[in-house]
């Protein structure tokens, strides 16, 4: 398959030449290239499976051979219709060659849960309906602290109680911390919604929280997983850094960025992190003197449009077929 892919003009050729007369031509064309057994889709399926550099690699020159087998159908179609308007083929498959594919937001979360996966982290989920003591005071913002003014939250108007959605996936490093014992190893994937609306913002958005318990946890375990992380996500080679930040659920906090070269060699923020804080593990009903952890959460938006080059956020959820095309999956 690699030695297709390598020598791909002269699949290109043969795909030109090809003499497309009849029906029968025609079928002997998807035999060979569209079909199911055909060429193209062997290529996909073995695309799909490659490493992320070798996909960039390869990545145009299955396009060119995606385009070089659409544009010959598409042009005995026009062909066919042109000679004989009357005839009508009822086993003839559809003209489009559209197959689906899994949305990019899927992909990226189930390829950063599957790299934490295999060094050990679980998955776990919360609710998207929270309460105040969840989403904020369980983690350490305090009553009155502006934090919770920062990120613009959905309250729902419930008697009686102060629902919200949540505005972040943290809320579950509480609800599993307080249900559970230590270690604790897990990711939490879901979505988050913020009153945000414009290119790089959106209500609703996609987030991975991560938290790891246990005892003698240090920050240089931090860096060293998430240094682990980015190298998996965004390819061999990839530096980040750690910049101080602050969040009131850890202490210290830092924010992480990629160096991104293909923009001009600039560092992007691609999630916040820190050791978790010690009140938060006493809202949890565990002892800080003994128990010890750092958390993370990234937006999965965010890591996705860096991947892929998307510069506006609404994409992700317009429904634009080509965006929701095959391609994607490159
Ligand atoms: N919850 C933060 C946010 O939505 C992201 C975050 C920062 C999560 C630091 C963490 C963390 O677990 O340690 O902006």
């Amino acid at each position: 398959m690699k030695n297709i892919l390598e020598n791909i003009d002269d699949v290109i050729d043969d795909i030109k030449k090809f003499e497309i007369q009849s029906i029968t031509d025609k079928l002997e064309f998807q035999r060979k290239f569209s079909g199911k057994e055909g060429l193209l889709p062997q290529v996909l399926s073995y695309f799909k499976n490659l490493e992320s550099s070798e996909k960039r690699k390869f990545g145009p020159q299955v396009n060119r051979l995606k385009n070089a087998v659409e544009e010959k159908i598409r042009t005995f179609n026009k062909h066919l219709i042109k000679e004989d308007v009357s005839y009508f083929d009822p086993t003839r498959p559809l003209d489009l060659f559209f197959p689906g594919s899994c949305h990019v937001l899927n992909l990226v979360t189930e390829e950063v849960c599957a790299i934490f996966n295999e060094i050990g982290f679980e998955i776990e989920e919360g609710p998207e309906v929270e309460d105040e003591f969840y989403n904020f005071s369980a983690l350490n913002f305090p009553e009155d602290h502006p934090a919770r003014d920062m990120q613009d939250t959905f309250f729902l108007d419930v008697t009686g109680k102060s629902w919200l959605l949540r505005t972040h996936t943290s809320p579950v490093q509480i609800r599993v911390m307080q249900s559970g014992k230590p270690p604790f190893r897990f990711l939490a994937p879901g979505k988050v919604f913020r009153c945000d609306h414009d290119a790089t913002h959106s209500p609703v958005f996609h987030q991975i929280e991560g938290l790891f318990v246990d005892k003698n946890v240090r920050f240089s375990d931090l860096k060293g997983i998430l240094e682990y992380f980015a190298v998996r996500f965004f390819g061999p080679g990839t530096q980040i850094r750690f910049r101080p930040s602050f969040f009131p659920f850890t202490e210290p906090s830092a924010e992480v960025d990629v160096l991104w070269s293909q923009y001009g060699n600039r560092w992007l923020e691609i999630l916040g992190c820190g050791m978790v804080h010690r009140k938060v593990l006493e809202n949890c009903g565990l002892d800080p003197e003994e128990w010890r952890g750092f958390a993370f959460g990234m937006g999965v938006e965010r890591l996705a449009m860096l991947r892929y080059g998307i510069d506006d956020i609404r994409l992700f959820y317009e429904n634009d077929l080509r965006f929701l095309s095959a391609e994607m999956d490159h």
